[in-house]
C-alpha cells in the first residue's frame, strides 16, 4: 500500500521539483527487548539534508558538519541508497546531496539510519513519489547495510514513519505502526565509541528457551502497554535478558544510570540501539529532566564526557521543510 507521501506526490509533476530540504529524525532502535524489531523515531538530535536532482546518473555528496564523512558515494551511507535509485531508474537521473549532520555517527541514536531514510525518502518526492513506502524502506536499508554489515529496519522504519515501527519481518518486509504514547524520552550520549558491527559482533548466536520466553513475554508486553497506554506495563517490558546483558558491558555506569533513573521515576529504558547511548521513558518533562540530571551526575563523576537530549517521540518522521 502506497505511504501517503506517495499518494500526495504522485499528483506534482517532476518539473515541479528539482530540489527538496528534509529533517531526519534520530531513533532509538531495539526499545530494549525487540532486538532488529522495535523502534522509535525522536524530535531531537535531526539531521538536514537538501537534496537536488542532477541530469547525470552521478552521486554528489557535500558535508557540512565536523564529522568528515566520506564523500565517495560508495562509501557514504547517504551516497549508497542514491546510488541504488539511480540504478532502478535505469541511470536517467542523479542526485546532489548536502548533509548537515547533528546526529553522531556511532552514538546508537540511528544516525546512519537518519541519512539513509533522509536520501531514500528526499529522492522519492524528487522523482515524484514514484516508489512506494516499502520500496523507500527498502532503498534506505542498503544504508544500513554499509554501516553495520546487516540490512536491519529498526531505526529506518520509525525514521521515515515517525512514532514507534514493529518489523514484523524483512523478507518479506512487513512494517506494523504502533500508536506511540505521549511520553517523554531522555537519552544521554557518552562520548565513547561502540561500532554497531563490534556490538553485533559480541553478541550470542543462540538464546535460552527460557531467556525467549521472558524476552517475547516483554515483547508482547511493551506493543499491548503502547497500544493501550499502560504505562506500568510499559515500565515493567522494558526488560532484555538477551541482549543487555553482552552489551551493557561496553557502556561503563549502565547498572548504575539504570537503577538511578529509574529511582528518579523513569518508567524504564535500556541502551540505545547498539549504543553507547541510553534512553529512558518518563510520563512527564519534569520526571525526564530528573532523569537527565541523574545521567550527567554519573558520567560527570566518570568523568566521561556526555550529552543528553530531553525530547518527546517524533510522529512525522522524515518530514519536508
Ligand atoms: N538493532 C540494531 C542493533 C540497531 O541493535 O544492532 C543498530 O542501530
Amino acid at each position: 500500500m502506497p505511504h501517503a507521501f506517495s499518494i500526495y506526490f504522485n499528483s506534482i509533476t517532476r518539473s515541479d521539483l528539482n530540489k527538496i530540504t528534509v529533517k531526519s529524525p534520530g531513533t532509538v532502535a531495539n526499545l530494549v527487548c525487540g532486538f532488529d524489531i522495535l523502534g522509535m523515531a525522536l524530535n531531537e538530535p535531526y539531521d538536514i539534508m537538501h537534496l537536488k536532482l542532477l541530469n547525470e546518473p552521478i552521486v554528489v555528496i557535500i558535508n557540512k558538519d565536523d564529522f568528515n564523512l566520506p564523500t565517495e558515494p560508495e562509501k557514504n551511507v547517504a551516497g549508497v541508497v542514491l546510488l541504488s535509485i539511480i540504478e532502478r531508474m535505469n541511470h536517467k537521473t542523479g542526485f546532489e546531496v548536502v548533509i548537515e549532520k547533528h546526529i553522531k555517527p556511532g552514538s546508537g541514536i540511528g544516525s546512519s539510519a537518519a541519512s539513509a531514510a533522509g536520501a531514500a525518502v528526499a529522492a522519492n518526492h524528487l522523482l515524484g513519489g514514484i516508489f512506494s513506502r516499502d520500496e523507500v524502506v527498502q532503498f534506505a536499508m542498503n544504508g544500513e547495510k554499509l554501516a553495520s554489515g546487516v540490512k536491519h529496519a529498526d531505526n529506518i522504519a520509525p525514521c521515515i514513519l515517525g512514532g514507534v515501527s514493529l518489523i514484523r519481518s524483512i523478507h518479506p518486509l512487513d512494517i506494523v505502526a504502533i500508536p506511540s504514547p505521549d511520553l517523554f524520552v531522555t537519552v544521554v550520549h557518552p562520548q565513547i565509541e561502540v561500532r554497531t558491527s563490534d556490538a553485533r559482533q559480541i553478541l550470542k548466536k543462540q538464546v535460552l528457551l527460557k531467556d525467549a520466553i521472558r524476552q517475547w513475554g516483554n515483547i508482547a508486553g511493551l506493543v499491548t502497554g503502547f497500544l493501550k497506554n499502560d504505562y506500568e506495563l510499559i515500565g515493567r517490558s522494558l526488560e532484555d535478558v538477551i541482549i543487555e546483558p553482552v552489551r551493557s558491558i561496553l557502556i561503563p555506569g549502565f547498572d548504575e544510570i539504570k537503577r538511578k533513573c529509574k529511582d528518579a521515576g523513569a518508567l524504564g529504558g535500556g541502551i540505545s540501539g547498539s549504543g553507547p547511548s541510553v534512553f529512558m521513558l518518563s510520563v512527564s518533562e519534569t520526571i525526564a529532566k530528573a532523569t537527565e540530571t541523574v545521567m550527567k551526575e554519573v558520567y560527570d563523576r566518570l568523568g566521561i564526557e556526555n550529552n543528553t537530549y530531553v525530547t518527546t517521540i517524533n510522529k512525522k518522521g522524515v518530514e519536508i521543510i
